[in-house]
């Protein structure tokens, strides 16, 4: 219970109050537009050509309920669960805009504010998804474990993540002493090309988000592309999809 209480109030409130200025920002969703091909005001690396393969992915299956884990600012969630025809639960631990979200829940979408480390529910989901939320997650195991439980039979655990020095050998071994059989697919390309995109947009875009008020919402991501590009320069980078049943 104090544990749980530290992680929420160790909630990042600067990314929160970022998430929030993103949904109401015309800059960012043109931003949005030009890096990834697609606006979804989003806060991941999923390129277009990693998005598309996710959504093939999911044909294999039948969705009719989701967990989206480290949902942020819902606009994706919202925009999967009515491409997939399903209910899709979105859970973050950022307050204002789990409030944010949940004021425009509807019968596809519900939003909880929580912890992913502490996060468990009675529900039995046929998907459970990340687009970049689990780099928090350390004791992979235990987490594996309690997402399998809520995991149906022919259910779908996929999460895209970077993985810095050596990470993904244990992403896989936890994955697979917990019971899941494990795919993944290199994004470690598409990651640097979107990166590199964000710094050239970025540049271009800086007056304009200097205008509409909003310049720390491109300078934190300007920030986090120059960071990640230098972990690909030192051979430390890679980014997979991964994809468990
Ligand atoms: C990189 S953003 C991605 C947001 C969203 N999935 C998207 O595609 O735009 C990661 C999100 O995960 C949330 N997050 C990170 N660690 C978390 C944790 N331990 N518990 C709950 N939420 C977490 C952050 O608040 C943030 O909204």
């Amino acid at each position: 219970m104090l544990f749980k209480l530290f992680y929420l109030l160790k909630a990042p409130k600067e990314f929160d109050k970022l998430l929030l200025a993103s949904v109401n920002s015309s800059c960012y969703k043109e931003f949005c537009l030009k890096v990834y091909g697609e606006d979804f005001s989003q806060f991941n690396i999923v390129d277009e050509e990693s998005f598309s393969f996710f959504l093939k992915t999911l044909e294999k299956i039948k969705v009719r309920s989701a967990l989206d884990l480290g949902c942020g600012n819902g606009v994706l969630t919202t925009y999967l669960a009515q491409k997939l025809d399903c209910h899709i639960t979105g859970v973050d631990f950022s307050p204002q805009i789990t409030v944010f979200n949940q004021n425009k829940s509807n019968k596809k979408n519900s939003f909880q504010r929580g912890v992913l480390e502490f996060y468990s529910s009675k529900e039995i989901f046929d998907l459970i998804y990340s687009l970049d939320g689990l780099y928090s997650i350390k004791k992979k195991k235990s987490f594996f474990t309690k997402i399998k439980k809520m995991l149906s039979p022919n259910g779908m655990f996929l999460f895209f993540q970077t993985e810095v020095s050596g990470a993904r050998g244990q992403i896989i071994d936890a994955l697979k002493e917990t019971g899941f059989k494990v795919e993944q697919k290199d994004f470690s390309f598409n990651e640097q090309r979107l990166w590199e995109r964000v710094l050239k947009i970025g540049k271009e875009m800086e007056g304009d988000f200097k205008k509409e008020g909003n310049l720390s919402l491109l300078h934190t991501r300007m920030a986090e592309a120059k960071r990640s590009l230098y972990f690909y320069q030192q051979n430390l980078a890679s980014r997979h999809l991964f994809i468990a049943r």
